[in-house]
């Protein structure tokens, strides 16, 4: 649970939904957060969805974003999206590094802090995405994969932004870290952001957990010292299930 960072969930919608059905959700979320001020709501719909959700989101507190950003400020880069170009139809934040990313096109930890310093410069907020795979866990390499990864990411100087753990042997397994084993990595990934950046940003950073969270497990992992939220799957694709987590990760 927080103390002094404010809650952050995050709905990562990755290849679903058309706009009929963005539509929907976005109406059920406002209706559903009315009341919430206790945590910040970011949705991280695909590229052509972000026109929809833009309008149905005016005039409300929930951000939302590119779930890719190029490195380049622009040029000839087919089927690439700038950082100016979501800040140009109002994005706020890029999903910077997820490893569906990593793993799908290539992305190395260095081509990762090129983007978050090129979501920076277009004044979006970078959510940084890192974490082992099975095997990696299973060799013991956890911890040396997660530094290379943070270390890569912040090598361009981005601030401020947020962080994300995803185990990728828990994304859309159904099998989320527990607790503890959540809470290990949170600690180890603020204890090296305080090495990096400093004491005082290294407690700011806002160190989200992802990988089958849902309605049932966010409270547990939220109760956990270092986990300020939630990057969100599966779960996120339902407005009652996301505003059921987003409940879950509140003060109580
Ligand atoms: P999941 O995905 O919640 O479906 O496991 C999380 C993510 O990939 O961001």
């Amino acid at each position: 649970m927080p103390t002094s960072r404010r809650a952050l969930i995050a709905a990562n919608w990755k290849m679903h939904l058309l706009r009929q059905e963005a539509k929907g959700f976005c109406q059920r979320l406002r209706s559903r957060l009315a009341e919430t001020d206790h945590a910040d709501v970011v949705l991280f719909p695909s590229f052509t969805l972000l026109p929809t959700v833009a309008e149905q989101l005016a005039g409300s507190a929930i951000a939302w974003g590119g779930q890719d950003v190029h490195e380049a400020a622009k040029g000839a880069h087919t089927g690439d999206v700038s950082a100016a170009q979501l800040a140009d139809v109002g994005a706020t934040w890029a999903l910077c590094g997820h490893s569906e990313r990593r793993q799908d096109h290539g992305e190395s930890n260095d081509v990762v802090g090129r983007k978050a310093v090129a979501a920076r410069a277009a004044g979006l907020l970078p959510l940084i995405c890192v974490g082992e795979t099975a095997e990696q866990r299973r060799q013991g390499a956890t911890f040396e994969v997660l530094e290379a990864q943070l270390v890569a990411a912040l090598a361009g100087g981005p601030w401020p932004f947020a962080l994300a753990y995803e185990p990728v042997w828990a994304i859309g397994t159904g099998e989320t870290a527990s607790p503890e084993q959540a809470q290990e990595v949170h600690a180890f990934l603020r204890e090296h952001l305080s090495r990096l950046l400093g004491a005082e940003r290294g407690e700011k950073v806002r160190i989200l957990y992802g990988g089958s969270v849902k309605p049932a497990n966010a409270a547990g992992l939220f109760a956990q010292k270092d986990i300020d939220g939630f990057l969100v799957g599966g779960a996120s694709l339902d407005a009652d299930s996301f505003s059921d987590i987003i409940g879950s990760s509140g003060p109580g």
